[in-house]
């Protein structure tokens, strides 16, 4: 379908809509990088906040820049009191990712404004909300099981915070490493659909927190974010590895979808899906309980199976959110906050696009091929019927 000699495809397949300095994502190969850099190489290497630094300010830190950059957001994780109290009073049921959107939101209501009241949306405010999100979501898995939240401390990792805030405890090397590779896999993927929902919104000029709003709205739904979460339920709902199978060949039956199968870009395996599937591994080994890993892998071997015996050339591999089910529950978070826990890798991408955005700003605003009734009168309410055609 075109319009003014532009091609339209449904959901935008194909369709380049702008252009950024921040990742590349190389479907066919199965390649992702960040500012060059091969995820291959930083999820085994790099710290998340180093790849913080990489997004924000272009270039990977040397020591005294990531000591400044870790100290920065140290200092900046706590949240304002009112906020903390007003989670407090929310119910106890209400959604992990319901409870994030808004309380990001409520952060702009605390943020400095310039003199034309304006927020600001500088590097100082992505760190900001790099810093408090994981906050909100250790703090809502507190609250909602009856426990005081506990205060970030600013001398940990974002990793390693967000599990001492959930249990008090600090984690183990095995644990604090795998969540801070799986922040790094997740910090950035091109324009996808959440981050650019982050970059319409700040186009028209809208601040950060507003950008960041869009994007958590948008990353909700299980063909985003919502993913890892319905892959969880695959691991549960399926058992055993010996249940894969037929599990796998009675969901395609009934024209449903593999959960964290599948994806837009990748026409092979989505790179970041190895580096979780051996951090499910190690997790398992480190736990001394196989039994997710176990279950993930036999699942990804059945859906590939049978996906093939129903068409050879077919292209749906493992996605990011397949092993990110069974790694965030060997880390003993639940289902509904994995979608969160996406959003405090996604938030180092979110706003660095935002300031990518801000740097070289024009209105993102397309068009749409008109489809409805061609031009007609008014008709007076008198004279309509219920149906809204001419009485
Ligand atoms: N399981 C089974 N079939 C799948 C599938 C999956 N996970 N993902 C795609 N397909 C099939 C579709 O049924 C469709 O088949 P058809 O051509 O016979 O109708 C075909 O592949 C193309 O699907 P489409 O939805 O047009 O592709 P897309 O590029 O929009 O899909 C996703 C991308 C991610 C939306 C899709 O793969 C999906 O729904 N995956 C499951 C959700 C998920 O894991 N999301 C996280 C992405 S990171």
């Amino acid at each position: 379908m075109s319009t003014h000699g532009l091609v339209v495809d449904r959901g935008l397949e194909g369709v380049v809509v702008g252009h950024t300095q921040l990742s590349n994502v190389e479907g066919q190969i199965g390649r992702l990088t960040y500012r060059g850099y091969d995820i291959d190489e930083l999820a085994p290497e790099a710290t998340f906040e180093e790849v913080v630094h990489l997004l924000l300010y272009g270039r990977l830190p040397d020591r005294h820049e990531l000591d400044v950059l870790k100290r920065e957001l140290g200092a900046r994780r706590s949240l304002p009191e009112p906020l903390v109290n007003a989670m407090q009073s929310v119910p106890e049921t209400a959604w992990p990712m319901d409870v994030l959107r808004t309380v990001v939101s409520g952060l702009a209501l605390f943020s400095p404004v310039n003199a034309h009241g304006e927020h600001l949306s500088d590097v100082h405010t992505a760190i900001e909300l790099i810093a408090k999100v994981p906050t909100i979501v250790a703090a809502w898995d507190r609250i909602r099981r009856g426990l005081a939240p506990i205060e970030p401390r600013s001398d940990l990792s974002q990793a390693g915070n967000f599990l001492y805030m959930r249990s008090g405890k600090l984690p183990s090397d095995v644990e604090e490493d795998a969540l801070d590779t799986y922040f790094v896999l997740l910090a950035d993927h091109s324009y996808n659909a959440s981050t650019f929902a982050a970059r319409v919104t700040a186009s028209t000029r809208a601040d950060a927190y507003a950008a960041v709003t869009s994007a958590l709205a948008t990353l909700q739904g299980d063909l985003h974010g919502g993913a890892a979460n319905a892959s969880y339920r695959t691991l549960t709902e399926v058992g055993s590895p010996a249940n894969a199978e037929p599990y796998v060949r009675a969901v395609l039956a009934r024209g449903d979808r593999i959960m964290g199968m599948g994806h837009r870009e990748y026409k092979v395996r989505d790179p970041r899906a190895r580096h979780l599937e051996a951090m499910a591994k190690r997790l398992a080994e480190h736990l001394g309980d196989p039994h997710n890993y176990e279950v993930a892998r036999a699942v990804e071997d059945a859906s590939r199976k049978v996906l093939q015996e129903k068409k050879p050339d077919n292209t749906i591999y493992a996605n990011v959110d397949f092993y990110t089910a069974a790694v965030l529950a060997d880390l003993g978070i639940p289902g509904d906050e994995f979608t969160p826990l996406f959003a405090c890798g996604r938030i180092a991408g979110w706003t660095a696009h935002v300031l990518e955005q801000l740097a070289d700003n024009r209105l993102i605003r397309p068009q749409a091929t008109y489809e409805g009734p061609p031009p007609g009168p008014y008709i007076p309410i008198e004279r309509r019927s219920s149906n809204g055609v001419h009485a």
